[in-house]
């Protein structure tokens, strides 16, 4: 970052602070606080992190008011239109677009390292067989490190490297794993001669008794979908990987940690809570009562799929994932599917009321994902996994920044105490 060397002055009880000034690249400057509490004896007080920046990145931008994403400096809407989820992970994971001896030799690491350790297989039998698929991926994925000791050292590039790409290779066959054993079929093995989303869609919906051929279209789709949540700055569960990752904890379990968060409804669960919601909703006719509940100051409803931290503008993905309902479903002749057109009236009606247009607030990520996921055959259980599937390579790239990062230090907030002050201990008796 580069210090602009400008100083931001703060006065307390007569005493004035300067604080420097860094300048980004892109985005609002930062007011370096890091010695505020060694020289000034205050802390700052943030919950919930809007106004802090918690790291220095290089990987992802946002643009909260523009409704502008960029990986390493690429909009998703032309990554999502001309590359493909493999190449966007090569790109967030080495910071460049590879060349196409660089992408073939990436896709084959990858390629190779889609089987899980057989031995694995037993964990899952552990699980009931109506457990979310998402408690048996924190499970199975945080006990990786029981099965890859040769890549949790994180001290060595090489073995950041090999953990780095397990995590892609394995998770999709993690996933359609869990999605497998809740539905009581068995294991499909994944395979070399086809592409990655192309093997996910297989590994979740062959069968032993009959041949699968994948549809070029859902694969497409799934690519996309799999291109669109790969990355998204400093949200919930990145943070999470990043804490902890900073006590220096091996890579399986950091990641079994922003799995964990991501599952929230105010998160990744989104996409779960809001094809919910529409469905519950049903008909058309019934959007101006969801409307008002979540305008309801006494009512806990909020509308699932609506409003983002950063973004006070449409997020773009949701425009790309919106388009592609559109396609999809055209393609596979449900046009008229009825949660769809709620989805478009919902939005509509939503966008046209003071109440979010004054509060910006706009369909995200989670808005249009579900009803294309619904549409591929999968149950509202599987979407937050397809999501954790995707952030993967957001969660390892980021991880791998901060790791390599040699001003790395354990992050460690403090608070703003109100509990009681010193009181001596009072006997039972004497209560
Ligand atoms: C993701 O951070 C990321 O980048 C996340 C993500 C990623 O790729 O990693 O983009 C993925 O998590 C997308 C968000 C998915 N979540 C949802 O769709 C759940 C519904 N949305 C919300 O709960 C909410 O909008 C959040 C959690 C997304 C954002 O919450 P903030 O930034 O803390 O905003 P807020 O809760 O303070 O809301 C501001 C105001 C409040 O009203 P007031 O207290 O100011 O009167 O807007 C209201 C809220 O009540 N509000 C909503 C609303 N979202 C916010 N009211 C109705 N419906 C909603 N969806």
């Amino acid at each position: 970052m580069a210090d602009t060397g400008k100083t931001a002055k703060l006065e307390i009880e007569g005493e004035t602070y300067d604080l420097p000034i860094f300048a980004p690249t892109a985005g609002p400057n930062v007011i370096d606080i890091r010695k505020l509490y060694s020289t000034a004896g205050v802390f700052t007080y943030d919950p919930g992190f809007t106004s802090t920046a918690s790291c220095d990145s290089t990987i992802t931008f946002i643009d909260g008011e523009k409704g502008e994403l960029l990986h390493r400096g690429y909009p998703i809407d032309q990554l999502a239109e001309k590359s493909h989820f493999l190449e966007v992970c090569y790109l967030l994971l080495y910071g460049d677009l590879p060349s196409a001896a660089q992408l073939e030799d990436f896709e084959e690491r990858v390629t190779k390292h889609t089987m899980l350790h057989e031995q694995m297989h037993f964990l899952f039998r552990g699980f009931r067989r109506d457990a979310h698929p998402m408690a048996i991926m924190v499970g199975v994925v945080g006990a990786l490190s029981a099965f890859y000791h040769d890549s949790t050292d994180i001290n060595d590039p090489w073995q950041r490297e090999v953990a780095s790409i397990r995590m892609i290779a394995k998770m999709p066959t993690i996933a359609s794993m869990a999605y497998k054993y809740t539905i009581g079929q068995p294991f499909v093995y994944p395979r070399n001669d086809i592409d990655y989303a192309s093997n996910f869609l297989r590994m979740c919906f062959a069968v032993p008794a009959e041949d699968y051929e994948v549809n070029p279209i859902l694969s497409r789709a799934m690519d996309r979908i799999f291109t669109l949540h790969a990355d998204h700055e400093q949200n919930a569960s990145t943070s999470t990987v990043r804490l902890a990752s900073s006590s220096g904890a091996n890579p399986f379990a950091c990641i079994a940690a922003g799995i964990a968060c991501l599952w929230g409804p105010a998160h990744g669960g989104a996409n779960q809570a809001c094809l919910e919601m529409l469905q519950e909703i049903g008909t058309v006719d019934q959007i101006p009562e969801y409307i008002a509940r979540a305008k309801d100051k006494n009512d806990p409803f909020r509308l699932m799929g609506f409003g983002h931290r950063v973004y006070k503008n449409f997020d773009p993905r949701a425009k790309v994932l919106k388009q592609s309902a559109d396609e999809v479903l055209e393609l596979l002749g449900i046009e008229d599917n009825p949660t769809l057109q709620v989805a478009k009236e919902l939005e509509k009606q939503a966008l046209a009321d003071e109440y979010f247009v004054e509060k910006k607030l706009f369909p995200n990520v989670d808005f249009y994902s579900g009803i294309i996921l619904e549409a591929m055959g999968f149950p509202t259980s599987m979407f937050t996994p397809i999501f954790a599937v995707s952030r993967t390579i957001g969660w390892i790239s980021q991880w791998k920044e901060m790791i390599a990062d040699p001003q790395l230090k354990i992050g460690r907030p403090r608070q703003l105490y109100l509990g009681e002050t010193k009181r001596d201990y009072v006997d039972v008796e004497n209560r």
